[in-house]
């Protein structure tokens, strides 16, 4: 059997397409190693959401070419792709600025890379085919689908229509396409069977979701997380990422009235000013944020909210940071991911002449990051004395422990006593780390009681 090593980098989707080229690979006799220096096909699955996670691609692309020569000494050879966002973006002009690259294909063609691979050098695929890449994918095998673990990325919706300004995803993503309600469960129930506990359904804009269901109708995100908590053996539910234009009632409901449906939201803002929101192409206020965020405490008190954010976009006064840190203020995120803006190749906003210098983004971000730190922790040590309940995931950090997360996504640690990875059991917090959270076993049933 021939090795193949996969490097993914950026989002969730990348980590879950990665998966399924090693699904595509497997039916191609390759297994999947750890490994770079051993692999003979080395795919490196790239992210070009800002020029960072780009860049990297191409030094890490030069290290492969090293490994490439090497392994060449030794008469053994190595095919290279680049797969993911970088890969759509840029297509054939990777070959050219780093020939060790054999083929490029982008995130809607992996289900064709042993063509490609076949093709031999120069190969590009950056198509968006019709016949979408979900229905030709091969289903796992049984051992792949049992090496998953306990938690599952669960692709149900790709792409984006909303071209936010500053933005590359609908360019290299495409446009929204959500899979039928058959096929998702389909995919479910297998992950189920072999252990999985705890779905992650995930989309660039998870909650657009309109997929057609088994009834004919095209059903709402709200609606299919209803029918995955019927999954047996499913104990969660989480979904990412959303848009807030498409919190819609249903969804809403679904927090209320789901126990599986963890209280957890990550739902990125950006920006706090609303004359930033508008040139950002979000499409709704600070003040609907607000209200929104409202109405979905008023069904789960205890939810968790999260938010992305980018500081220093075009035109952002000193005056609209300041809504962005009150917003932030009003709100109380338990975590948040921020950036400086990255002006992108081909979106509106990278074409803008009110660019706002370095200097002024690192001093924001800081200041932001500083609030969201204290926000963060705020929230962990809030956890302190509560009883909650952790779903394990996989040993801890010492002999002994095991590791999960809190229906708040917060890494928990805890003695194991008689339990094992998959079971979810009820633990008192009793100390905050930096990181994560250290958890005393509670005997089951005593969940609430000692609140
Ligand atoms: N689909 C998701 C996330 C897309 S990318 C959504 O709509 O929220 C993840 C995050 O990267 C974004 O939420 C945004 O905060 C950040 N991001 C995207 N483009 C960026 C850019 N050009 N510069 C800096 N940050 C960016
Ligand atoms: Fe990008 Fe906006 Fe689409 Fe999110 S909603 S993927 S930020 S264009
Ligand atoms: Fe990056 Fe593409 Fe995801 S640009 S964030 S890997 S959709």
């Amino acid at each position: 059997m021939k090795k193949a090593f996969i490097k993914s980098y950026g989002c969730q989707m990348n980590v879950y397409d990665a998966e399924r080229m090693a699904d595509v690979l497997a039916a191609e006799d390759y297994a999947e190693t750890g490994v770079m220096e051993e692999a003979d096909l080395v795919i490196l699955n790239t992210c070009h959401i800002r020029e960072k996670a780009a860049e990297k691609v191409y030094s890490e692309l030069g290290r492969v070419r090293v490994l490439k020569q090497e392994r060449a000494a030794l008469g053994l050879d190595t095919k290279v792709v680049v797969a993911g966002c970088v890969a759509q973006a840029e297509g054939k002009e990777i070959i050219r600025r780093q020939p060790a690259v054999d083929a490029v294909v982008g995130p809607q063609s992996y289900h064709r890379l042993p063509e490609l691979l076949k093709a031999g050098r120069g190969a590009v695929d950056t198509e968006f085919p019709v016949e979408d890449k979900f229905s030709q994918l091969p289903a796992p095998s049984r051992a792949k689908t049992q090496s998953r673990g306990i938690s599952a990325f669960l692709t149900v919706q790709e792409g984006c229509d909303k071209f936010c300004t500053f933005c590359v995803v609908p360019y290299t993503r495409g446009a929204e396409l959500s899979r039928p309600v058959a096929q998702i469960l389909a995919e479910a129930e297998r992950l189920a069977a072999a252990g999985v506990r705890e779905f992650t359904v995930i989309g660039q804009n998870v909650n657009a979701y309109h997929g057609e269901g088994p009834d004919g109708r095209v059903w709402s995100l709200g609606r299919l997380l209803r029918r995955l908590a019927d999954v047996p053996d499913i104990v969660r539910l989480r979904y990412t990422t959303s848009h807030p234009r498409d919190m819609d009632e249903e969804l809403i409901l679904a927090h209320r009235d789901l126990p599986a449906l963890m209280p957890y939201l990550h739902l990125p803002v950006q920006s706090g000013s609303d004359r930033i929101l508008d040139a950002m192409n979000r499409r709704h206020t600070g003040d609907e944020y607000r209200r929104l965020i409202e109405r979905i405490r008023t069904v789960r008190p205890d939810i968790a909210l999260s938010s992305d954010f980018i500081v220093g976009f075009p035109g952002e006064t000193e005056a609209d940071f300041e809504d962005t840190m009150r917003l932030v203020d009003d709100i109380g995120f338990a975590s948040a991911f921020s950036f400086k803006y990255s002006p992108r190749p081909g979106t509106p906003a990278a074409e803008s002449e009110e660019q706002v210098p370095e200097a002024a983004k690192s001093e924001r971000l800081a200041r932001l990051q500083a609030l969201l730190e204290t926000q963060r922790q705020a929230f962990n040590h809030g956890t302190i004395g509560q009883s909650v309940s952790v779903l394990l995931e996989k040993p801890g950090r010492h002999p002994g422990q095991l590791a999960g997360k809190s229906p708040y996504l917060q890494a928990v640690q805890i003695e194991t006593g008689a339990h094992r990875v998959g079971d979810e059991v009820t633990v008192r917090i009793v100390r905050a780390g930096s990181n994560s959270l250290f958890g005393e076993l509670l005997e089951p049933g005593s969940y609430g009681a000692a609140a």
